[in-house]
């Protein structure tokens, strides 16, 4: 058998987005959480944390999600049957986990937190694809919603969220829509 390469895993990993019902076990997301804090990090700060949501956890993420498109109007309360449709795709997500960090005042120091928690992001797709585990990175309008944030046990004045990753087995998965060839996007200058 040949060996797992890295370059492979960058490659061959894809965004998943749907997943078997069955949960993920809780030593292998440690494991992959865990190949994700060797991110590189300033000052070794280790800006990242995590809220995982999962079994009966992921209804009380889920209310205040779909509370949160309500406030904001991109849901309405007499959509039942579009609340019920999002609620129960939402819930068929085994775990979803809210990436965050402690906000800096600085601007540099910023910057240097929220990309050590990206960084530690691909580290834990990456493990996690080699593991036989998909995830899903989203970025989504409630992440800038203070109402979401307080429900959840964040204080959007303290707490900055980078992300919200659906994690579990992959049901699907896609094709790999290729990339464009790097040097299209480099300037040589020498
Ligand atoms: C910062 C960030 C945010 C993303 N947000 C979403 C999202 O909200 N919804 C979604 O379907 N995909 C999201 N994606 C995944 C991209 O759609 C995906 O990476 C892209 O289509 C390439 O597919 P691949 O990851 O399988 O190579 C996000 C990716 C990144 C890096």
């Amino acid at each position: 058998m040949g060996e797992i390469m890295v370059l492979d895993i960058i490659k061959d990993r894809r965004s998943i987005h749907s997943f078997q019902e069955k949960e993920v076990d809780m030593k292998l997301l440690n494991e992959i959480f865990t190949y994700g804090s060797y991110a590189p990090t300033h000052y070794m700060k280790e800006p990242w944390r995590i809220k995982l949501f999962q079994g009966k956890g992921k209804e009380m993420l889920i209310w205040s999600i779909l509370n949160s498109y309500l406030r904001m109007g991109m849901l309405k309360k007499d959509q039942d049957k579009t609340m019920a449709s999002m609620k129960s795709f939402l819930m068929a997500i085994p775990h979803h986990a809210v990436i965050y960090f402690e906000k800096e005042n600085d601007p540099v120091r910023y910057e240097e937190e929220y990309s050590a928690v990206c960084a530690f992001i691909q580290n834990a797709q990456l493990a996690a694809w080699e593991l036989g585990v998909g995830m899903l990175w989203t970025i989504t309008p409630y992440m800038h919603d203070a109402n979401f944030y307080d429900e959840i046990g964040l204080d959007i004045e303290k707490d900055k969220i980078a992300a919200v990753m659906q994690i579990g087995y992959p049901k699907k998965v896609p094709k790999s829509k290729g990339r464009t060839p790097i040097d299209h996007k480099m300037e040589i200058i020498d």
